[in-house]
């Protein structure tokens, strides 16, 4: 979708399929007031009869109107000020549904009495440009049938044509697309999203943005560099794992880079400590943290922020065989540390450990890991917050705030040394499993294990990634956490 700013001088005479008018219950506001002397104070009137209030999400079409040059009208409610985040969404919402019944291919959004509490004028813009974006999306790839997409593809936006105002519509875009990308990556069914499918959508996005420099690592290479975690993790699978690394340079060469690290468990069957049948067809989700991943890499090559950034991969199968790891295998990670395998379903952290230990060679000013990593995440934060772990608290203190700017939020769990005995093993260095208390505070133990030199944060997503139900699908979150962080320090 297309969406830019425009002048509008009058509203009445600006040509579009559809003109959006954002209306409060007192038509207060004088662009509301504009169109309704233009139309015979239509406006006036429904809100008068009743049958439009002004309620909160609230959608009308008017009838074509003479005095008017769109040729529909669509008022949109807005209920009374101040509004809430989630109020401002619902109204967008409204909007791309009522849109949806037409056939519109280009729309004016004329929006006033938005004032939205703690919120800047161009954050209310970058939301409008993500919510549009991402309303744009529908999974297509394996449908014969798939419905009607959204036949908007122009959206204008009634605003001073700023540098800051542009901004504001590039960066809620681009965020948007981002976070499609994952969400599509994430939908892709196991049998096509292999790890060898998740190398080529690098190299595709190295096509599209030459500037990126991808490196895929193959299982000879992680042997090499001693990645006897991760291949633990393949060593079940025909797919083969590939360590993938993306490379976007925005500053000088010499800037030390931020590193993201996604867990690409591509299907996780639990391996030998088999997962029980209900439900596992989700596991194909257990790749969201990797699409995160391509998602901010997608969004921060489209800005193209004065930042360093790298993107890396961890992608495998999770697969039982007569090749598959047991429980009570030890394994050597590149760290040197060794692994007691107690449980094969614990194989989110086995790849992201040697994954973090690979990423110090970059040398970076911060490591932030994000996975599907576990269930008792979900149980402790159910899907709307990702758990947030960190060795470093103002770290984790500007995670939170990106997170809370960007509407995709995280919580701050704790990661107290007095957690780390329950990894103690009698056979190696570490176990896998922490026990069935606090699991991903143990989880993320462990990972801490393979991080100390560095500024880490992990973002558990396992509740964030994806909706089940009606609206099954990956959310592509938390791409618009990641981006706003990363932006965050280009000074953006
Ligand atoms: N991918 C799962 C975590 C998961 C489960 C995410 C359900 C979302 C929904 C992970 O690999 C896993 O299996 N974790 C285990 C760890 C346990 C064996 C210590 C879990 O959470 O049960
Ligand atoms: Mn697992
Ligand atoms: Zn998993």
């Amino acid at each position: 979708m297309q969406i830019s700013l425009k002048n509008v001088k009058n509203i009445a005479t600006t040509a579009s399929d559809c003109l959006i008018m954002t209306v409060n219950p007192s038509l207060s506001g004088p662009l509301a007031q504009q169109l309704d002397s233009a139309c015979g104070g239509a406006i006036g009137k429904i809100l008068k009869v009743g049958d439009f209030q002004g309620k909160l999400a609230e959608t009308v079409m008017l009838p074509i109107c003479d005095g008017v040059k769109a040729t529909r009208i669509m008022l949109v409610g807005t209920g009374d000020a101040p509004l809430t985040v989630s109020d401002y969404d619902k109204i967008i919402k409204a909007t791309v549904t009522a849109l949806n019944r037409t056939r519109c291919k280009s729309a004016l959004w004329c929006a006033e009495n938005l004032a939205i509490s703690d919120r800047a004028d161009t954050w209310v813009l970058q939301r409008l440009a993500q919510q549009m974006t991402l309303a744009s999306y529908q999974y297509r790839k394996t449908l014969s049938n798939p419905k009607p997409g959204m036949s908007l593809q122009r959206l204008s936006v009634a605003a001073p044509v700023t540098a800051a105002n542009k901004a504001a519509i590039a960066a809620g875009s681009a965020i948007g697309e981002g976070t499609n990308l994952a969400r599509e990556l994430g939908n892709l069914p196991a049998n096509i999203c292999t790890p060898t499918y998740l190398a080529e959508q690098a190299q595709a996005l190295n096509k599209k943005y030459p500037a990126l420099k991808v490196t895929v690592l193959e299982e000879k290479k992680m042997q090499q560099l001693g990645m006897g975690a991760l291949l633990s993790v393949s060593a079940g699978s025909d797919q083969p794992a590939k360590l993938i690394v993306m490379e976007y340079t925005g500053t000088t060469k010499s800037t030390a880079p931020h590193v993201l690290v996604g867990k690409g468990i591509t299907f996780d069957t639990g391996g030998i400590s088999l997962k029980p049948g209900a439900k596992m067809d989700e596991m194909k989700f257990d790749m969201c943290g990797a699409a995160s991943v391509f998602g901010t890499m997608e969004t921060i090559c489209q800005l193209g922020p004065k930042v360093n950034v790298v993107g890396i991969v961890a992608a495998s199968e999770n697969m039982p065989s007569g090749r598959a790891t047991k429980p009570g295998d030890v394994v050597t990670s590149m760290s040197g540390q060794t692994i007691e395998i107690l449980n094969t379903d614990a194989e989110g952290r086995l790849v992201l450990c040697d994954a973090l230990t690979f990423a110090a060679k970059f040398k970076p000013a911060s490591i932030i890991d994000i996975a599907t990593l576990t269930g008792a995440c979900v149980v402790a934060l159910g899907k709307h917050a990702a758990g947030l772990f960190s060795n470093s608290d103002d770290f984790a203190q500007e995670l939170l705030s990106a997170g809370q700017a960007a509407q995709d939020r995280a919580w701050h769990m704790p990661l107290w040394d007095d957690y780390q005995t329950q990894l103690d093993s009698n056979f190696a260095d570490m176990a896998n499993i922490g026990g069935p208390e606090a699991g991903s505070v143990t989880a993320a133990c462990f990972l801490s294990r393979f991080t100390k030199d560095q500024r880490w944060a992990h973002l558990d997503i396992a509740g964030a990634a994806w909706d089940g139900g009606a609206a099954k699908g990956a959310t592509g979150r938390p791409v618009a956490l990641l981006s706003q962080y990363l932006l965050s320090k280009a000074g953006q």
